[in-house]
């Protein structure tokens, strides 16, 4: 650790990162500018969304979700069936299927906009955004 952090600097703090990762070290600052997101960001954290914008991969479930979605799904915000609920979750589920449940989140439906308002969104991403909100709400 200590040889890792007096020799760290910008220039190596990736490398160093994924080295200190992979033998399940903690180099910290490094680590949590390098990591995937879905290690280190919890859903709703700010991290996550600066690794998302500075991404040009498809976006997982979990970083749609936790830049798009959670604003109104995570409080329940203008109606939203909230992530968690497994009963609300579930009654929509048989009520309109999963593909009814995706159709809707990309088209929209009632107060729920078209693709959660992230219209850089792919269909494939927001589908993934749906069933890590089914997934969290069982
Ligand atoms: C501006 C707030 C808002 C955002 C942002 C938002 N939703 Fe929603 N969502 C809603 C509301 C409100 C409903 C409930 C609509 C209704 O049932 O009348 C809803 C419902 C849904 C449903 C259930 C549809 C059904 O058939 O019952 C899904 C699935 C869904 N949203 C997915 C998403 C996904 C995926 C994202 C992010 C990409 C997202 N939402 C972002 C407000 C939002």
């Amino acid at each position: 650790m200590n040889v890792l952090s007096s020799i760290k600097s910008f220039g190596l703090a990736a490398v160093l990162a994924g080295f200190a990762l992979s033998v399940g070290a903690a180099v910290e600052s490094a680590a949590d500018r390098t990591k995937p997101v879905g290690e280190v960001c919890m859903a709703g954290d700010p991290c996550a969304a600066a690794v998302v914008a500075s991404s040009g991969e498809p976006r997982n479930g979990e970083q749609v979700y936790s830049t798009k979605c959670f604003t109104c799904h995570a409080t329940g915000a203008a109606g939203a069936p909230k992530t968690g609920d497994a009963a609300i979750w579930s009654t929509r589920l048989a009520a309109h299927g999963k593909d009814g449940l995706y159709e809707h989140a990309i088209k929209g439906f009632n107060a729920m906009p078209a693709k959660g308002l992230c219209m850089d969104c792919s269909d494939d991403e927001i589908k993934h955004a749906v069933d890590y909100m089914l997934d969290h709400s069982k």
